[in-house]
């Protein structure tokens, strides 16, 4: 099914199933420990052997030598596989970090070797005996050193977001602006933290090979596996039913799946690989540290006048860059504008997306200069935000906002957290040894169509079986697929199955940037569509005029059970959702008000969040509490960005050093004691049949800066580089 002009009414308005608060249909499976993670595949996979994986202890540089003998010799040991022993991958592969093969070291904990045992103890004892040899280089890990000789960069977006993107005549209107704000903000490196670590079990037979992994798209690690691997896509089988979290780190393809894959065939057996979690920070991806500087000029009315967003950040040579200035670009109206990116060269794991990718970090920035221009002016920072609303974009004013209620969160947001009891002098609040205050930000992010694929059998017994390579990284994408199959097909949704993520079905549009569930469920209507026509043949019924309801088709006074169409045997519906090019005529976005309410102590500079409200637009709400529960996971996340979390880099030897759970902070549920969320529920008829936008990452957006105003709020101290740690109290 082609989606090209916006949406009429269709059967999803009906919101018997969707849009109601179903309860996870996984949920059971996955709380009495049925549901197997890639690492578990002891139900399909018997007698596997262990491989762990060795880490360059270098962040630049060649390995001249690695010494396996002593490895190979220990106890329990099946085989030793170094880089040195394979060629760098070939280029092109979805991912620029190295994962195995090749002398050059481009990372710390970069692959160099995988030893593979009949125990994980005995990986593991004889993974030290690995002996490897350097010519290192000094690393550039510094990105506040290497920023001066960044270069200008390109969004990866494409072509209408080119590396300097100006309009108008910014440095004019700024310089005659009569309020203005010039200031610098700096995000950190962050790493996923996601609970089940990347963790590959893979098999050979007859040539074929099949992995359980943890991947978010599945159609993605196939392609990478069976190029990295030289194997045509069909020899490579992906399977990852149950994933325990990904936030961005499982989008693309890791060593944990590649050398499983070479372990398996080096040993003739199947060979599980997890990477432990010091290899996570370093050997997988991380959300770049950016340095940010935005200039704001306004009229002496609140009106933006000029934007200046400039932002670097470092990476490998070959990757994107962290596109901080992307909520800039379409958040508020202002005639002249200056936005631009730039890119150093960094000897650090590759910077790749982690949730909310551009724009959570752009907002951590951008959010606080709002607050701080409110201030100068002396308006409400809500206010200040209602007053520059777009509602087109303003590179191209004839493109407007397919629906857009940011104006309406930031309303119904304020009214119902009270921040009209909030008081606008910082540190006048005290509650004993406690400084209070309130904050809030602006929330945006793009919505994302992706083509789409999945498959609806109707069996005799009238159950129905949805199959899609979609994945569930703990989000409902499960449970909102049986809604649409349900509510498309007129049945309970109790008789819906739903399998996901194996390369064997069709292929979908995976979980990542919010772009799964309006991607996946529109691609299972169209496919619903096709069950339905086939139904009608079947039964005799046009199509067209044929409800599906109650587990019966009727048209006029003629009634069918659905199950009768398949006595004489199942029938399949099979499509995939394209996208037209409405992106031309309208921008889609998901929009948020997040308001936050802390507690500094006086003599401690710890802050303590007290409560949290968001109010969110992201289209038509398919399920309020799976939405809710990808909001306020968000909004933790949020909390963590704004006063924890931070990769600590080793200068000398270009490692992060807290990598693991217990020196990377997260927040844990003592940590946040109150959380609202409001959907505003505008169903989007531009966005696809299903009308709904994602949901996964606009809970993200603006948390952080949210709860920094608030910290100012509370103490007047205004700190620009995050986290907000107690350190930057005193
Ligand atoms: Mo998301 S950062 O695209 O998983």
């Amino acid at each position: 099914m082609r989606f090209e002009t916006p949406a009429g009414p269709n059967a999803v308005d009906r919101s018997t199933v969707v849009g109601r608060p179903v309860r996870r249909i996984d949920g059971p499976r996955k709380v009495t420990g049925t549901a197997p993670y890639a690492y578990e595949r002891h139900d399909v996979v018997a007698d596997p052997a262990y491989g762990w994986i060795v880490g360059a202890t270098i962040a630049r540089g060649r390995v001249v030598r690695v010494d396996a003998a002593a490895a190979r010799a220990a106890p329990g040991v099946l085989a030793v596989l170094t880089t040195l022993e394979r060629d760098a991958l070939p280029p092109g592969l979805r991912t620029t970090l190295p994962l195995f093969g090749g002398a050059q070291v481009r990372h710390y904990h970069q692959a160099v070797a995988l030893v593979v045992a009949e125990t994980f103890e005995a990986a593991r004892a004889a993974a030290h005996l690995v002996a490897a040899e350097y010519e290192a280089a000094s690393p550039r890990c510094d990105l506040a050193a290497e920023a001066a000789g960044a270069e200008p960069v390109a969004d990866r977006d494409g072509p209408d977001y080119p590396a300097v993107d100006r309009i108008g005549d910014f440095e004019a209107a700024f310089a005659a602006a009569p309020v203005r704000l010039d200031a610098h903000y700096s995000t950190p490196d962050q790493t996923h933290a996601m609970m089940e670590p990347h963790a590959t079990t893979a098999a050979w037979t007859d040539g074929r090979l099949t992995v359980w992994t943890s991947a978010q798209v599945i159609a993605w690690h196939r392609g990478s596996l069976a190029q990295a691997l030289g194997l045509p896509k069909e020899d490579v089988r992906v399977e990852s039913p149950f994933i325990g979290g990904g936030f961005g780190s499982k989008l693309l393809v890791r060593a944990d799946a590649l050398l499983a894959a070479l372990g398996a065939a080096a040993v003739g057996r199947p060979v599980k690989v997890a990477l432990q979690r010091p290899l996570i920070a370093n050997h997988g991806t991380r959300r770049a540290g950016t340095i940010q500087r935005i200039r704001l000029g306004a009229t002496r009315d609140g009106r933006l006048t000029a934007i200046g967003h400039q932002s670097v950040n470092g990476n490998l040579a070959g990757a994107f860059a962290e596109a901080a200035v992307a909520p800039t670009r379409l958040l508020y109206g202002a005639p002249n504008r200056d936005l631009s990116m730039r890119l150093a060269t960094l000897d650090l794991a590759e910077g790749n997306d982690m949730r909310a990718p551009g724009e959570a970090p752009g907002l951590m920035a951008l959010e606080i200069a709002m607050d701080e221009l409110a201030e100068t002016l002396g308006i409400d920072p809500v206010a200040l935000r209602i007053l520059n609303d777009t509602q087109v974009d303003p590179r191209k004013p004839g493109r407007r906002f397919s629906e857009r209620h940011l104006v309406e969160c930031l309303r119904v947001g304020a009214d119902r957290f009270g921040w009209a009891r909030r008081n606008p002098v910082p540190g006048a609040v005290r509650d004993g040894r406690w400084l209070v205050g309130m904050g809030m930000a602006a929330g945006f992010r793009l919505n994302l169509p992706f083509p789409s694929g999945a498959r609806i059998r109707l069996a005799r017994d009238g159950r129905l079986t949805v199959e899609t390579d979609m994945t569930d990284i703990g989000t409902g994408t499960s449970t909102i697929l049986a809604q649409t199959a349900a509510e498309m097909m007129g049945v309970p949704v109790e008789a819906v199955t739903v399998r996901l993520g194996d390369s064997d079905f069709p292929e979908a549009a995976g979980s990542g940037g919010q772009f799964g569930a309006n991607n996946a469920t529109s691609g299972l209507y169209a496919a619903c569509l096709k069950l339905r026509e086939a139904v009608a043949a079947r039964l005799g019924f046009d199509a067209g005029a044929a409800e599906f309801a109650g587990g019966a088709v009727t048209a006029g006074t003629r009634s069918v059970p659905l199950a009768e169409a398949a006595k004489d045997g199942p029938l399949v519906g099979e499509d995939r959702i394209t996208y037209g090019d409405l992106d031309k005529d309208y921008v889609q976005a998901t929009f948020g008000a997040q308001f936050a309410e802390v507690a500094v102590n006086r003599f401690t500079g710890e802050t303590r969040v007290r409560r949290m409200l968001a109010a969110i637009d992201a289209g038509r709400v398919l399920n309020p509490l799976t939405a809710r529960s990808q909001v306020i996971g968000a909004m933790t996340m949020g909390v963590g960005a704004a006063l924890m979390e931070a990769l600590a880099v080793d200068k000398r030897h270009g490692f992060f050093v807290n990598h693991d759970l217990g020196g990377y902070e997260v927040p844990v549920h003592a940590d946040i004691p109150h959380q609202e969320v409001i959907f505003l529920d505008h169903p989007d008829a531009v966005s696809s049949p299903m009308k709904a936008k994602g949901i996964g990452e606009i809970g993200l957006c603006g948390v952080a800066a949210a709860v920094a105003n608030a910290v100012y709020n509370a103490t007047g101290i205004r700190v620009r580089d995050y986290p907000v740690t107690l350190d930057k109290m005193l």
